[in-house]
């Protein structure tokens, strides 16, 4: 952390929960949450809970993402869903290009980089994820991959629009294998990209970027990772997903 960054603790629920139980973890999890001042708290529900989640969080210190969008206004695009209609559903953030997405559903650096470009231009504050697979660290490339993730997602986007851009460093072996990157290992990344970013827009963008980190974070492991200078908050799945844990992760010290 770095005094000058706010954390962002934001909770992934990925294809989890019905519209019921996302309400009640919701309305469980404010009054334990209720205090923190000095971060900023994220919950991202699947699409058919995020009214409901709004509701449940409404006039709290949470705030509201979707896990995905579409890149057109509207139209003929048969289950996709607008930035407009994320926005209508009480969204103030979108995770963009997950590694699940790119993995399962094809998207490419070209089509995150189109969904960045959509979400900014319509008012959405996009939680943009990057990182790579075991065989690419294994093989010694894990830098190369990140760059070409951040220099494709941030292709045409301005310095002054780098404000409302978040980046999650999510290495994809450690989402879901309870195997975290070492707090070491996640902050060399978070550097790198920082760097990259430095190299790309200006030293004061780069200072004020908030970097996420995601895999396998849990309230044992967030501290750890936190203390390091580069990470900014997590990005959590399963430790998201019931109240006390994930009131335990965003309340570190
Ligand atoms: P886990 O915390 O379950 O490893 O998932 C991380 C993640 O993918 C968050 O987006």
């Amino acid at each position: 952390m770095n005094a000058k960054r706010r954390p962002i603790i934001a909770g992934n629920w990925k294809m989890n929960m019905t519209a019921t139980q996302a309400r009640d973890l919701a309305s469980k999890l404010i009054p334990l949450v209720s205090g923190v001042k000095d971060r900023d708290i994220v919950l991202a529900p699947t699409f058919t809970s995020l009214q409901t989640v709004a509701e449940a969080i409404k006039g709290t210190n949470v705030a509201l993402a979707a896990q995905n969008l579409f890149w057109e206004d509207k139209g003929a695009f048969t289950g996709e869903i607008s930035a407009e209609m994320l926005l209508d559903s009480g969204c103030k953030y979108v995770i963009i290009g997950h590694s699940e997405r790119r993995q399962y559903f094809g998207e490419t650096d070209e089509t995150v980089n189109k969904k960045v470009r959509q979400a900014l231009n319509k008012g959405l504050l996009p939680i943009v994820c990057v990182g790579e697979l075991l065989s690419e660290r294994e093989a010694g490339k894990a830098n190369n991959v990140i760059d070409r993730q951040i220099t494709g997602a941030l292709k045409g986007v301005t310095a002054a629009e780098m404000q409302k851009i978040v980046i999650a460093y999510e290495p994809v072996w450690a989402i879901g294998t309870g195997k975290t990157a070492s707090p070491d290992q996640a902050n060399e990344i978070h550097a790198f990209i920082r760097q990259k970013v430095k190299a790309m827009y200006t030293a004061e963008v780069a200072d004020w970027l908030r970097i996420q980190y995601g895999g396998s974070v849990t309230p044992d492991n967030v501290s750890q990772l936190m203390a390091k200078p580069d990470i900014d908050g997590a990005l959590v799945g399963g430790a998201s997903l019931k109240p006390e844990s994930f009131a335990a992760l965003v309340t570190f010290k």
